[in-house]
């Protein structure tokens, strides 16, 4: 059956991208769109969005809306952009909340640039006339989004049969504010609604809220949604996740083949296929060129694309990667950006084995497919990963991924296994060293030791399907689950 849905997002590749959630709430959206929804996603317009390919029209009547939170007077405006898709994307234009370098900010106001994101959608659904069946919110951003539809719009018949998901894509962010904020994002009347203990320790937890409230809640592996129900993942939220534990469902995210699939690939430079795979080597020396290492295809290059934080491991790294490149078993690339430590450790690889390793900090779009498509082995030793999408890219382009046994990265990679002729990639299951160690000197000696198993593996990977298809088709019968039990209640 045909829904209509509102996204309520902070991020939408490629207009505004931090990591995966841009690229998962652009996917979904459009894999949604195609299916014949009535999908309508919401993001801000930062000054720093991404303007390409961005043709925007005001929409007439959604201009210099006024919009008091608090003590603040705001107004915004709503324009769209129409992608080749067919899927039209709205931006809230509203330059005292977004009109600032960056996506994600510091300063004081934090909490209310996203709270306003949330009423400015909601006041746009209702200047439009339109009560989608669900609003999908993703992340702390949105969360408040079903405790203003309990309260402050709870008067609008608009959205009396309204659902709401809010999907969990990083337990890590979970937007903890003074609870001053409470009036200022004019829910001050509602304090009761709002976690007890939280407010006598003098905060408010926007993502607690909306587990609070939100009718199903989703987080985006299975294993994930299991491990979130425990101390050790939970990070503060675990009892309140086992309380919801019946409207908690775990779905793998998908890939859009579209843009990550190296025959299909529009910036790198050599495609190639499961049975063409010269161009993976010709894309190999492009890289090393690029990057300036080495000329030498034979020996394995090992890659990083990555946010530089914690939750993606790389303080495994610290001991077990230059042994690897002193003793020239190994090469390194690595993109990323992020906390200091990690940079400067990159930097410290870079000018110790000159030719062997490079690391380009920053962001990159191009850089991170070309990275793809020409390294061997991809890392990602993640300490938790709610899914993760740069092995599953990884897979598609035949660079072996090495991870962590967690989250979307258990899910999504099976463990190499010589004797049986199956797995994917290199599965090391404790948070240690030795075992990020073991992980590496097995793949370096299957690279270099056992050249025909490593081709069976790289085909074994590039055989994967992640395909929004199959995830989207999940999301579609949660939503008909949840409307189905509104309808017959
Ligand atoms: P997370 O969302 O936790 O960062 P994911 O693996 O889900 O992790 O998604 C990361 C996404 O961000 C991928 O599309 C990856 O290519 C991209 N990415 C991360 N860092 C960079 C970077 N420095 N330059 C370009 N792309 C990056
Ligand atoms: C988060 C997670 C990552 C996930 C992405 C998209 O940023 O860290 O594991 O793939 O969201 O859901």
């Amino acid at each position: 059956m045909s829904r209509s849905i509102c996204f309520a997002t902070s991020e939408f590749t490629p207009f505004a991208k931090t990591g995966g959630l841009g690229d998962v709430a652009a996917a979904l959206s459009a894999h949604l769109h195609r299916q014949g929804h009535d999908v309508r996603p919401f993001l801000p317009l930062y000054a720093s969005l991404q303007r390409e390919g961005l043709n925007l029209t005001p929409v007439d009547f959604l201009q210099g809306i006024p919009l008091q939170m608090g003590r603040f007077q705001l107004s915004f405006s709503i324009f769209t952009t129409l992608l080749p898709s067919g899927l039209t994307v709205y931006f809230v234009h509203c330059p005292a909340l977004f009109g600032r370098d960056g996506i994600y900010g510091k300063e004081w106001d934090e909490y209310l640039r996203f709270a306003g994101l949330t009423r400015a959608i909601l006041e746009s659904c209702q200047r439009m006339g339109w009560g989608p069946d669900i609003f999908h919110c993703h992340d702390w951003h949105t969360a408040l989004l079903p405790i203003y539809l309990k309260t402050v719009y709870s008067w609008d018949r608009l959205f009396e049969s309204s659902r709401t998901v809010l999907t969990l894509h990083n337990l890590g962010y979970q937007g903890i504010f003074p609870s001053q904020a409470l009036a200022d994002i004019d829910l001050q009347d509602h304090a009761e609604l709002f976690y007890q203990e939280d407010l006598q320790a003098g905060h408010i937890n926007f993502l607690k809220t909306g587990l609070l409230y939100a009718s199903v809640i989703t987080t985006v592996s299975r294993t994930y949604a299991a491990e979130i129900q425990t101390a050790e993942h939970g990070m503060g939220l675990e009892g309140l996740l086992r309380k919801r534990r019946d409207s908690l469902i775990g779905i793998v995210n998908g890939v859009d083949y579209e843009e990550w699939s190296p025959d299909r690939d529009q910036v790198i430079p050599h495609p190639f296929s499961i049975d063409q795979m010269e161009g993976k080597r010709l894309n190999k020396k492009t890289l090393l060129e690029q990057m300036k290492l080495e000329d030498d295809l034979e020996t394995p290059l090992l890659a990083i694309v990555s946010r530089l934080t914690a939750q993606k491991g790389f303080d495994l790294l610290f001991d077990t990667l230059a042994p690897a490149l002193a003793s020239g078993r190994a090469r390194l690339v690595a993109l990323g950006s992020g906390e200091e430590r990690y940079a400067e450790f990159l930097q410290w690889l870079q000018s110790t084995f000159p030719g062997r390793a490079a690391f380009h900090r920053g962001y990159s779009n191009d850089l991170a497919h070309l990275i793809e498509a020409g390294a061997d082995i991809f890392l990602m030793p993640s300490r938790y990963e709610p899914c993760g999408l740069n092995q599953m890219y990884s897979l598609r382009y035949g660079t072996v991924p090495i991870v962590r046994k967690t989250g979307g990265l258990a899910d999504t990679v099976q463990p190499y296994d010589p004797e049986h002729d199956t797995g994917t990639g290199f599965v090391f299951e404790h948070f240690t060293p030795t075992g990020m160690g073991w992980a590496l000197d097995l793949a370096l000696r299957t690279f270099h030791e056992t050249p025909e198993e490593w081709k069976k593996l790289q085909r074994r990977g590039m055989e994967q399907d992640f395909s929004w298809h199959r995830q989207g088709r999940i999301y579609e019968q949660l939503y008909d689950k949840i409307l189905g039990q509104a309808e017959s209640s």
